[in-house]
C-alpha cells in the first residue's frame, strides 16, 4: 500500500520538506503506519503516513529504500550522534537528544534532564515501535529513566490515546539538571512541555554572563515559568520580579530559588499584560526586563494579531527601561519570521522614542537544529537589546 500524492505535493517532497497536507495527498491508505511515498510512479520518499491528521504524510527519508525501519533508527542513531558528547560530558546536562522533523524523526522529541528521558511521540506510526525505541536509547545512553509524556492534547488529533508512563526504569517525580550557573529542578510528570524549556538554555546561560558585572538593582522576568533567566541572572541585580500567570509555574520558580539560594527573587501571579500596562502607567523603572512569551501565532491566521500582541509588550518594556536597561525578548512563533520579529521590534522602538542598540541576534539552542527547506524547525528568535537614550 502507498501513499500517493498531488504534483503540488510532489513538489513539496522534491524541494525536501517532509510535510505533506492533507489536500495534497490523492490516495491515502486506511490505518496509520509506514507507507512509501509517490507520485504517478515513482517512490519519492518513505513517509509516517496518518489518514486522521491534517499533516498527513511527514517524510523521514528521501528517495526509496529496501527497509524503511532500518531508515528511521539510522535517523535516531545520526540524532543521538550529534548530541552523545555533550550527554556524555556532563551527568547533570538538559538536553534535547531529538528534535522532530530536524533530525527526520517525524513529531518525535527526547529530552534528558539529568539523564532522565521524556519523551513525546506525536505521530500514530511511532506508537507500536515506542519499545523499540525505549530499547535503543537503553542501549546508546544507558539512562536512569525513560518517561513517555503523551499527555499533550496534539494527540487527540493525530486520533492518539493520552497517558504519561514509563518506558524504561523508574522516573522519578523530578530531576535536578546544572545549566551554566545554576541548577533547577525538573518536573518530568507535569512540567510544562516536556519539563523545561531547553530552546533557551543557551540564551540564558548568555544573558547571565552578559550582565556580569554590571550591578542592576531592579529586572522582571515576565513569562518567567519556573524562574531560569532570572537564576541566571540574579548574582548581577539587586531584584528580580518573575512574573507568570500559572500558579504551579511560580512554585517551581521559587523551589528553584530556594535550591540556587537566590534571596533577591520575588514572584508575581499576574497576566503580563496587565501588569505591564500597570507597571508602565505608574511610571515604574528597570534595568532589565526578560521578555519570554508562549506562542502568539499557533495558526498562520493569527500573525497579524500576534504581533500587535508582541509589539504592545516591547514596547511597555522599552518604555520603563533606565538609559544603559537591557530587554532580552524572544518569539517562540515560527509563523512570525526573524525579519517579522526585528521590525516589530524597531516600530516598537520608535513608538517608545527610545534608541535602541541590538547586542545579539540569537536563535535556539544548537541541540534544536535548523533546517534550511524547513521553516517550522527555524521558530525561536532571541535579541539583546540595550537603550541608549
Ligand atoms: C515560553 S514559556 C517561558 C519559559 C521561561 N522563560 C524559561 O526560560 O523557562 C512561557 C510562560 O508564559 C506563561 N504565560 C502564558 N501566558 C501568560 C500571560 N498572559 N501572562 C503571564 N504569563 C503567561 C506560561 O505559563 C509559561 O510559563
Amino acid at each position: 500500500m502507498k501513499t500517493v500524492l498531488t504534483p503540488r505535493g510532489v513538489r513539496r517532497v522534491l524541494a525536501r520538506h517532509p510535510w505533506v497536507w492533507r489536500s495534497d495527498v490523492v490516495d491515502l491508505p486506511p490505518k496509520p503506519g509506514i507507507y512509501p511515498v509517490t507520485g504517478k510512479r515513482e517512490t519519492l520518499g518513505w513517509a509516517m503516513v496518518n489518514p486522521l491528521s491534517q499533516i498527513s504524510v511527514r517524510v523521514f527519508h528521501f528517495g526509496d529504500t529496501g527497509d524503511p525501519l532500518a531508515a528511521l533508527w539510522k535517523n535516531l542513531d545520526q540524532a543521538l550522534a550529534y548530541r552523545i558528547g555533550a550527554y556524555r560530558a556532563d551527568p547533570e546536562a538538559g538536553l534535547r537528544l531529538a528534535f522532530a522533523e530536524a533530525d527526520l524523526l517525524p513529531g518525535l522529541v527526547i529530552d534528558s534532564y539529568a539523564r532522565h528521558l521524556v519523551v513525546q511521540a506525536h505521530a500514530a506510526a511511532w506508537e507500536p515501535l515506542l519499545d523499540e525505541l525505549a530499547r535503543r536509547l537503553q542501549e546508546t545512553l544507558k539512562p536512569h529513566s525513560i518517561l513517555a509524556r503523551h499527555d499533550s492534547p496534539v494527540r487527540e488529533k493525530e486520533g492518539l490515546p493520552r497517558y504519561v508512563r514509563p518506558l524504561a526504569g523508574d522516573p522519578p517525580e523530578t530531576a535536578v539538571v546544572g545549566e551554566g550557573r545554576i541548577r533547577y529542578q525538573v518536573n518530568l510528570r507535569a512540567g510544562q512541555k516536556t519539563g523545561a524549556f531547553l530552546d533557551q538554555r543557551d540564551n540564558r546561560i548568555f544573558l547571565g554572563r552578559e550582565v556580569e558585572g554590571r550591578g542592576y538593582r531592579r529586572g522582571l522576568d515576565v513569562f518567567g515559568y519556573q524562574g531560569l533567566f532570572a537564576l541566571q541572572v540574579s548574582p548581577h541585580a539587586e531584584s528580580i520580579e518573575v512574573i507568570d500567570s500559572s500558579a504551579a509555574a511560580l512554585v517551581a520558580a521559587r523551589e528553584n530559588a530556594a535550591l540556587n539560594r537566590a534571596g533577591n527573587l520575588t514572584f508575581t501571579e499576574a497576566n503580563a499584560f496587565d501588569l505591564l500596562r500597570e507597571r508602565e502607567r505608574a511610571g515604574e523603572e528597570y534595568d532589565l526586563i526578560i521578555l519570554d512569551p508562549p506562542a502568539f501565532a499557533a495558526r498562520k491566521a493569527d500573525r497579524e494579531k500576534a504581533l500587535r500582541a508582541y509589539k504592545e509588550i516591547n514596547l511597555r518594556a522599552l518604555k520603563m527601561l533606565r538609559p544603559g536597561g537591557l530587554l532580552a525578548t524572544a518569539s517562540c512563533s515560527h509563523h512570525v519570521s526573524e525579519a517579522d520579529f526585528y521590525e516589530m521590534l524597531s516600530q516598537a522602538a520608535a513608538d517608545a522614542h527610545r534608541l535602541v542598540r541590538i547586542r545579539a541576534r540569537r536563535g535556539q539552542a544548537w541541540d534544536h537544529p535548523l533546517l534550511l527547506t524547513v521553516p517550522e524547525t527555524h521558530y525561536l528568535k532571541f535579541a539583546l537589546l540595550e537603550v541608549l537614550a
